[in-house]
């Protein structure tokens, strides 16, 4: 929180351990938040607005107007000048509409004077969110909002946000992640997998089922401290993705990497597709980013959960 003058806040970006895509058809889905996210950072305006970053195309503009402009209206729109800073890279898979959402509605929560406790402020977040991809899940801004790992489950009623039930690690959950070359939009790969399945469903069924028990499975391996258990849920997880249509050469390139690199397990991560990021769970991840980035991949590494190093 900052003075009424100058205000700052942060919305965390997100990694999908396991579960995506099935999560949208109402599995769990078990995610936790990263250290690096969106900034944003509000100043007295005579109106309230969106100061754009100059990189951003002509459609991504209107796109982040639109979503501002929904946000600031539910609260009175405030008289502050909200302008932001991604720490993350852009539409890769890792929650950067969400954690820019969260950011902006703690932001303008805070201007108007409001409480921006993490239900206030996925609330106001999930009305940007749908403006940016239509009917997600929800499980982006719940965990960029909480900034816990989570077993998030979508509530029937689509037109609500799921719930997340903590999942509390005993041992530290650290993973790398490495971006594997630009990918389509998540709401054309979520499109064009609802199109298979709404075609052949008891198959695609079958596997978001098996998707959803691996989640399951997984936070409970988290929780007894398996880590090992968790990384060969991921590695079956993305066979599964694979199954799916969503994995590529580019993903399955850099999997077999983390792999090589002695990840307890690796999968793409968030929509996938035909490129995007791809998070590996290890025990110590530094030296894998140090020949990662030797080896010119874009990478870093993030704690999900469990103790702190002090
Ligand atoms: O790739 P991202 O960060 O947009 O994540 C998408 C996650 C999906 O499960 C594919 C979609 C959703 O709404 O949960």
């Amino acid at each position: 929180m900052g003075t009424p003058s100058s205000l700052s806040t942060f919305g965390a970006g997100k990694v999908i351990l396991l579960g995506e895509h099935s999560v949208v058809y109402g599995h769990p889905a078990l995610a936790g938040p990263l250290s690096q996210g969106v900034k944003a950072r509000g100043v007295p305006s005579k109106k309230c607005q969106l100061s754009l970053p100059s990189t951003l195309s002509r459609g991504q503009r209107a796109l982040l107007t639109g979503a501002f402009a929904r946000a600031a209206k539910l609260v009175g729109e405030p008289l502050v000048k909200v302008t932001l800073d991604p720490e993350l890279p852009l539409s890769a898979g890792l929650g950067s509409s969400a954690a820019l959402s969260v950011a902006c509605a703690r932001l303008l929560l805070l201007a108007a004077g409001k409480q921006a406790t993490p239900p206030e402020a996925a609330r106001l977040a999930w009305e940007m969110e749908q403006e940016f991809h239509g009917t997600p899940s929800g499980v982006d801004h719940t965990v960029s909002a909480e900034e816990r790992l989570l077993l998030y489950r979508r509530t029937p009623d689509a037109a609500t946000v799921g719930r997340g039930r903590t999942v509390d690690s005993p041992r530290p959950l650290k993973v790398v992640v490495a971006l594997a070359g630009e990918r389509s939009p998540t709401k054309k790969t979520v499109g064009a997998l609802r199109e298979r399945q709404a075609r052949w469903p008891e198959r695609y069924r079958r596997l978001f089922t098996e998707m959803g028990r691996l989640a399951s499975e997984g936070a409970k391996a988290v929780e007894a401290g398996d880590l090992e258990a968790l990384g060969d849920a991921m590695n079956v997880n993305q066979g599964l993705l694979a199954a799916l249509g969503l994995s590529s050469p580019p993903l399955e390139e850099m999997v077999y990497r983390l792999r090589g690199l002695g990840a307890l397990g690796a999968k793409l991560t968030g929509a996938g597709g035909d490129g995007g990021a791809v998070v590996g769970l290890f025990l110590e991840p530094e030296a894998a980013v140090v020949q990662l980035t030797r080896l010119g991949v874009r990478c870093f590494s993030s704690q999900l959960a469990g103790p702190r190093a002090s």
